[in-house]
Parts: C-alpha cells; structure tokens; sequence
C-alpha cells in the first residue's frame, strides 16, 4: 500500500486483511465440535481494535518485511490476546458479561466451552507460527511462548488476581501491568520487526525501548477508560476496576497523574524511533493512537 496513506485508511486496511486471515486459519462453525468452534470464532472475529495485529505490520515496515509474511505472526498475537480475554472475563477471574459490544464468550457458550476455546486458541496460535511462519519459526514461537507463559501474560494475570484489594507500590503495580499487558504488545512489536530485515544491536535497543513504553501505556490507558468510558464506547463494563478492588494507575496516582504518565510514555516511544527513517511512521502513529484512544 502506498507509504502517504493516512494512518486511519492504512490500519482500516490492515485490520480488514488481519480478520480475513484469522477466518481462514479458524476452523468452521460447522466443523466438528461445533459448539468449540463457533465459540472460538466468535472470540476472535468481528470485533476489537486489533492493536497488536497493526503492531506487528508496522514492526514488519520498518525492517521492509513482506506484508504477506506479517500475516501469521500478527495473526497468533491476535489469537494469544483472544484466548487471554475469553479467560479474563471467567467468573474465576474477572466475571464479565460484555466483550467488544457483546456477550463475553461464557456468557454465550457456557463456561466449559469458554474455557476450552480459550485453550484452543492458544494452540492454534503456536500452530500457525510453527507451520506458516516463513522466517524463523521456532524464533518467533519461543518469542511469543515467553511473552504469554509464567512470566508474561499469565504470570500477570496471576499477580492481577492475588492483587485483589490489596496496596500495590508503584514498583509493583507496573511490574504487573508490564506482564498482563506489556509482553504481549511488546511481543507483537518484536514478532514484525523479526520478519524483515535484521537489525543492527543499537536499532534493536531502540525497538525495545519503544516496545516497552507502548506496551505499558496500553494499559494504563485502559485503566484510566475503566475510570472514564462508558459500555457504549468500550464495548466492555466501564468502572469494574474500582468495583473490584483491583489496583490501577488510576487508584494509586490518581487520573491526573495517570494521564501524565501515559504522555511520558508516549515520548519515551516517539523518542525511541528518532533513530529510524520513515519506516518508523506506522509505529510513531500507533504510539500517538495508543496513547490517545478513547476506547
Ligand atoms: C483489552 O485489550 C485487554 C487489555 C490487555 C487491556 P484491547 O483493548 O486491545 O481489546 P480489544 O482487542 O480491542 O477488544
Ligand atoms: C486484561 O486486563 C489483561 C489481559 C487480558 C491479559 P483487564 O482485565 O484490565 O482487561 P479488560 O479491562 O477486562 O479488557
Ligand atoms: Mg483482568
Ligand atoms: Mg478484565
Ligand atoms: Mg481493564
């Protein structure tokens, strides 16, 4: 696609490809069993912002990768942070009835099928990086199997629940937020980048140093819209941090202060590309939306 296409026509495009690969690589809603496909279909397609898909098309530009080449990688980081939503809205976990302006996947298949098609997901992820994955697939497996184990997502995700009404420092709350959100967009970063061309140590530190800024500002980000948002614009419950005693950006500085950091983070981002030519501009412009979004 021409490279001075606006940002909001380019990412339009590229979540429009990302759903189109995703419907390809899920299984039917016919193919047996039925029920767990359909409920992993559902999970995944028709919704979301696809934030860590367009990470990882404009982690390929930079290093010139071929778009066709992205596709399975940011399809599997897709499919990763599906199957962590599908769990994050359990009754076990966070116990929510609205994900992306519907029914939360157990509310509409019952939980033993929301369970398993959170697994299932999960494998169908490693399955296209291991199978499709034209550059380095064990590489880029063992990338994306480290962003989302013990310590990365889940680990996160399992400090998130132990956290439940307790008084997290600083230091702790963004270790949290680091792993139950950062490593997986730090993972989609790194997984489009590592399809093209390789890069000199300076330029990788440079990418992550970006990596990390966008990938905590994502979340607190989505801690201040929890404060912030409504159901109508998030597609999901507004105000359930508070209401379950999880600690958050906002809980601990306040929104001001939240707000503050997430333009520092936003700077630190940008900073970290000064270094890149114009490849750098899809990822510039995702730091700007990240930090920017109202939903
Ligand atoms: C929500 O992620 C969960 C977090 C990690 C904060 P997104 O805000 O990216 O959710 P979708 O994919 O757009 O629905
Ligand atoms: C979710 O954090 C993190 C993961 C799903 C890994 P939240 O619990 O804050 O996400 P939302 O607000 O339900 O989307
Ligand atoms: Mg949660
Ligand atoms: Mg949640
Ligand atoms: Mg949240």
């Amino acid at each position: 696609m021409n490279p001075d296409v606006a940002f909001a026509v380019w990412s339009r495009e590229r979540a429009q490809r990302i759903e189109s690969v995703l419907d390809a690589r899920l299984a039917p809603a016919t193919a047996t069993p039925a029920q767990l496909h359909e409920a992993m279909r559902y999970a995944v397609l028709g919704g979301g912002k696809r934030v860590r898909a367009l990470l990882a098309y404009a982690g390929g530009q930079l290093t010139g990768a071929d778009t066709g080449v992205v596709d399975c990688a940011a399809a599997a980081v897709e499919l990763i942070h599906a199957y962590s939503l599908v769990h994050d809205d359990l009754p076990c976990m966070d116990d929510d009835i609205l994900r992306r302006g519907k029914p939360t996947c157990h509310v509409a298949f019952g939980e033993a099928t929301a369970l398993l098609a959170g697994d299932a997901l999960q494998s169908l992820a490693f399955e296209l990086l291991a199978e499709v994955a034209p550059r380095h697939p064990a590489a880029q497996c063992l990338l994306l199997a480290r962003a989302s184990g013990s310590r990365g997502m889940a680990g996160g995700q399992a400090i998130d629940l132990a956290s439940v009404g307790a008084a997290l420092d600083l230091q702790q709350l963004e270790t949290m937020h680091r792993l139950k959100t950062g490593a997986l967009i730090h993972a989609a970063v790194r997984l489009g980048v590592n399809c093209g061309r390789a890069l000199t140590d300076v330029e990788n530190a440079a990418v992550e140093r970006y990596a990390s800024a966008v990938g905590l500002a994502f979340q607190v980000v989505d801690d201040v819209l929890d404060v912030e948002g409504s159901a109508t614009t998030l597609g999901k419950t507004a105000g359930k941090d508070a209401a379950q005693g999880k600690p958050t950006y906002v809980s601990l500085l306040g929104l001001a202060a939240a707000k503050e950091r997430v333009e520092d983070l936003r700077a630190k981002a940008q900073a970290a590309l000064s270094g890149f030519g114009p490849g750098a501009r899809r990822l510039a412009e995702i730091a700007d939306w990240i930090a920017l979004r109202s939903h």
